[in-house]
């Protein structure tokens, strides 16, 4: 294997993340999405939330490929509130009027849409007093050909160290119960199991770290 960097990503490497994101998490936007989901909406909204998590994002990079990626937030609730206060709602709507997610709507259906925005409006909602914790593992993924290689667990350390650093207490994550590999990652990193969620795809288990014990 060549040089392997982990470190944050830049704001200008978003559609490189948005990248591995696709390629990860195929089994989640297929069968919502098929094969319509636009580069160019999942790009922009990439774009516009790396400015809002600026210098929260790791990535692991490989002979300058970026290969695997986490998204670790301190504060969740400034994701939805950056999102209107900066405009970027609007923006998206109107590149959409504009043509630039082409067949996006028509070959999706807007029930989709709706039930998608609707999952993760859920997710990014503040939940009951012991769940409530800001900090959040929001996504982890590794292209598919580098994975079982420790990418997915150096990224999680360096993203938990980066939140310990900006002074977060707790970090909370979901996983669905299937995804076994994942589990196993949060599992040795320190998180333990507090609870349970669902949405229109199924159900959620809600991971927390205390971070007093340690990465
Ligand atoms: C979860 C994910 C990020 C892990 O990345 P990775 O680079 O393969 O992770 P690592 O190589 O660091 O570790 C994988 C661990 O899982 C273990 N593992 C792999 N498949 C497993 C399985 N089916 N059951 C249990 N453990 C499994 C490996 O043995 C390894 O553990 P070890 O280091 O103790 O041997 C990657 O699988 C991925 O991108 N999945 C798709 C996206 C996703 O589901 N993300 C999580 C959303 S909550």
């Amino acid at each position: 294997m060549g040089k392997v960097n982990i470190r944050l990503a830049t704001r200008e490497e978003f559609s490189k993340v948005a990248e591995v994101f696709r390629d990860a998490f195929d089994y989640e936007i297929i069968p919502i999405f098929g094969d319509a989901l636009s580069p160019e909406l999942h790009d922009d909204i990439y774009q516009f939330l790396f400015i809002i998590i600026d210098g929260q994002v790791v990535v692991s990079d490989v002979d300058g490929e970026i290969v695997g990626y986490v998204m670790a937030p301190q504060n969740i609730s400034k994701i939805p509130r950056g999102f209107i206060v900066n405009g970027y709602v609007f923006k998206l709507i109107w590149r959409w009027m504009k043509g630039r997610y082409g067949k996006l709507l028509r070959s999706i259906g807007i029930k989709n849409i709706g039930r998608a925005i609707k999952d993760k409006v859920g997710f990014l909602r503040p939940q009951r007093k012991e769940l409530n914790v800001s900090a959040r593992i929001l996504s982890i993924g590794v292209k598919k050909r580098f994975r079982g290689r420790g990418f997915g667990q150096k990224i999680l350390n360096y993203a938990l160290e980066n939140l310990r650093m900006l002074g977060s207490e707790k970090v909370r994550l979901e996983v669905r119960p299937w995804n076994s590999s994942a589990r196993h990652v949060y599992e040795k990193a320190g998180f333990e199991y507090v609870g349970q969620m669902s949405d229109s795809q199924g159900e959620w288990l809600v991971m927390v770290k205390d971070m007093g014990g340690g990465v």
